[in-house]
């Protein structure tokens, strides 16, 4: 199977390049496979040919889409629907992910594929057009996920890792709850979910839930590392984008849709600390 990858410089393409090593995997670089230009998207779908796209690119930068909405919505939603457009020509699959922010974060019990959506940031609303988008493509599976993170990458892991290896206190916000999702387990869904032709919208992240302070907690536990962390709210560290105080997806759908391999997120993390080079997994 041929499997185009857009986005190849992310964390999550980086992860698919070493996990889907059973296909085909064209990973073409950002200047050449631009999601900003129609023309880049047309000409490498119909050189490459592929038989499923995994659209791993966007302006991930939350805070930054609040200024730069335009940019947000070409790249986050615009281009979706060319791409979207370009996989109908070859009857392909794309696969769109997609993210929490989705959604509002007034909820109190995980949130469902069939709830409302109500994005509070430019970030949400743009990464809602590009659902919309993708559903343009008769053959499409788009996944929602959240908190994503891996060993290598700009990513929440890493950010903690690095501060405290600087001897810094630490104060991470205990008031938004999620579930962190290593881009290892994403990957290894996305097979599972190709493999027995998974369509439509499903819901994907690591089982159970946590806050950002639970996770920083865990990371240093399993790191075996003393630091000086201690809670705080949101509202102690103001950003641009507002973020969903509440954003755990149920992972019911994708149960009934069929086998799902989401680990918890403690085993996840688990696996990324003892393995961090994907490439000596045995
Ligand atoms: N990270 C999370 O917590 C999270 C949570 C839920 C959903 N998601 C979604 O999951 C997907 C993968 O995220 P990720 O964490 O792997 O993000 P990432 O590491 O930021 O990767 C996204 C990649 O897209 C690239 N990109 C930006 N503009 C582009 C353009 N015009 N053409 C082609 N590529 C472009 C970025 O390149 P530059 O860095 O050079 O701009 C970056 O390498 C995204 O769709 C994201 O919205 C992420």
């Amino acid at each position: 199977m041929k499997v185009l990858v857009t986005g190849a410089s992310g964390q999550l393409a980086h992860v698919i390049r070493q996990i889907w090593t059973a296909h085909d995997l064209v990973l073409p670089e950002e200047a050449i496979f631009d999601l900003g230009k129609q023309s880049a998207i047309q000409s490498v779908v119909s050189e490459v040919r592929p038989d499923v796209v995994i659209n791993c690119g966007a302006f991930t930068q939350v805070d930054r889409c609040e200024a730069e909405s335009d940019l947000a919505l070409l790249i986050n939603g615009t281009a979706v629907g060319w791409l979207a457009d370009a996989c109908e020509a070859r009857q392909a699959l794309l696969i769109q992910i997609s993210t929490d922010y989705v959604f509002d974060g007034t909820g109190t019990r995980p949130y469902r594929e069939d709830d409302a959506t109500n994005p509070m940031s430019v970030y949400g609303r743009t990464k809602l057009e590009g659902e919309r988008q993708a559903a343009r493509c008769t053959r499409h599976l788009i996944v929602r996920t959240s908190w994503l993170y891996d060993a290598w990458g700009k990513n929440f892991l890493n950010t903690m890792l690095n501060a405290a290896a600087q001897g810094r206190a630490l104060r991470v916000v205990d008031d938004q709850r999620g579930a962190p999702t290593t881009c290892r387990a994403l990957a290894r869904q996305l097979q599972v979910a190709v493999a027995e032709e998974w369509n439509g919208l499903v819901h994907t992240t690591c089982q159970g839930e946590t806050t950002w302070y639970g996770f920083a907690k865990a990371i240093f536990e399993a790191k075996g590392m003393a630091v000086d962390l201690s809670p705080c709210g949101t509202a102690d560290y103001p950003t641009p984008a507002k973020r969903p105080a509440y954003s755990v997806l149920s992972g019911d759908k994708r149960t009934r849709l069929g086998t799902d391999v989401m680990p918890h997120w403690l085993e996840a993390l688990g696996d990324v600390i003892a393995t961090p080079d994907l490439s000596k997994e045995a």
